[in-house]
């Protein structure tokens, strides 16, 4: 009696949130969105995406060359400019740069997508720089971007996306890539809560694993090979080759099984600009919403026990101790 009543509530709800989210807004060729990181992967897919909605795209490039090949590819409304947002001048001409183009208009979407990963490792084999490098990009970038744009956001009411990753939602490997995302992850939750009052949206998208430089395989083998070449002498006798192989290859292994349909997270990130009422959070990929973000939800000692499973033993795991 219950069970059934219970289902056709959950279906309601279901289809009253896709109802809901299925509103798109009126007049994008008037919007502005700032996105950065477009040289190569989601970014660059996503300027030519909205480019083609008819919206106006500032595409902030890291290099002459991918903002160059963007151009090539987009309509005049898209403007490019140099953007590196670990540099915090670089960053507040770019402002000022989108300040002058948006005027009194303000600036509608602001997406911060660019990120790096490298290198992914055993926490013990980094230093604080192998971290630093990374949180610089993806949290501290982020954070400088988002404060120096908000009063152009507050004025158009407009919206916030940031990527973040299902390495938000649930620690896959070591060094400071994870750490960055569920920084993200806080960060807009936080300035979610600050900007209600305004009007201003943020959502957080979570890409599962895709085909991108974050992603690459053989970078990050090269970065392997490196830090390994480099450790001491301890931690190299203490892990031993065949950790390190068996690490190697498990990273390459998952790094190859990465889905090359980037279109599912720009499609995401331009529903956060464009709907009505975007949502929160989007979980973006298969693997991301049949694995990952459930197991997320589990008790962290049976994720530590499955991510366990994966995982060889160091050649010297110290005497053990009996008895206590
Ligand atoms: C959309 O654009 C049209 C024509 O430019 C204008 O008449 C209308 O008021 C705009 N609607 C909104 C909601 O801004
Ligand atoms: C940011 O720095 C780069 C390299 O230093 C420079 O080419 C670019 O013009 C700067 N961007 C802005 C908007 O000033």
């Amino acid at each position: 009696m219950w069970l059934p009543l219970l289902v056709v509530i959950f279906i309601l709800i279901l289809v009253y949130r896709w109802h809901r989210h299925s509103y798109i807004l009126q007049n994008l060729s008037d919007k502005y969105v700032l996105i950065t990181g477009c040289d190569t992967g989601f970014g660059n897919l996503l300027a030519k995406q909205l480019d083609q909605r008819g919206m106006r795209v500032l595409a902030a490039c890291l290099t002459d060359k991918g903002a160059e090949d963007l151009k090539k590819e987009t309509s005049s409304r898209l403007q490019t400019a140099i953007l590196d947002v670990t540099n915090i001048q670089n960053v507040s001409s770019v402002a000022k740069w989108v300040a002058g183009i948006v005027n009194e208009k303000g600036l509608w979407g602001l997406v911060n997508n660019a990120g790096i990963s490298i290198p992914i490792a055993p926490n013990e084999w980094l230093t604080k720089e192998d971290f630093f490098r990374i949180l610089n990009v993806n949290l501290l970038g982020t954070v400088d971007v988002t404060l120096k744009m908000l009063p152009l956001i507050r004025k158009a009411r407009g919206r916030v996306v940031n990527v973040a990753s299902i390495c938000g939602r649930i620690s896959i490997c070591g060094g400071g890539y994870c750490l960055s995302k569920y920084a993200v992850e806080s960060f807009s939750d936080s300035i979610r809560r600050d900007m209600m009052p305004f009007g201003v949206k943020i959502s957080i998208v979570e890409p599962g694993f895709f085909k991108t430089r974050v992603a690459d395989a053989s970078l990050q083998k090269e970065a392997l090979t490196n830090i390994w070449a480099k450790a001491t002498e301890e931690v190299r006798r203490t892990y031993g080759q065949n950790y390190y192989d068996k690490y190697c290859s498990t990273v390459e292994q998952s790094l190859e099984k990465c889905s090359p349909n980037l279109f599912l997270v720009t499609d995401c990130i331009e529903h956060a600009l464009t709907a009505v009422y975007p949502k929160t959070r989007y979980s973006a990929g298969w693997d991301a919403k049949l694995f990952f973000i459930p197991l997320s939800y589990l008790p962290t000692s049976w994720v530590d026990f499955l991510i366990s499973l994966r995982q060889t033993k160091p050649a010297e795991i110290g005497a053990i101790s009996k008895g206590h």
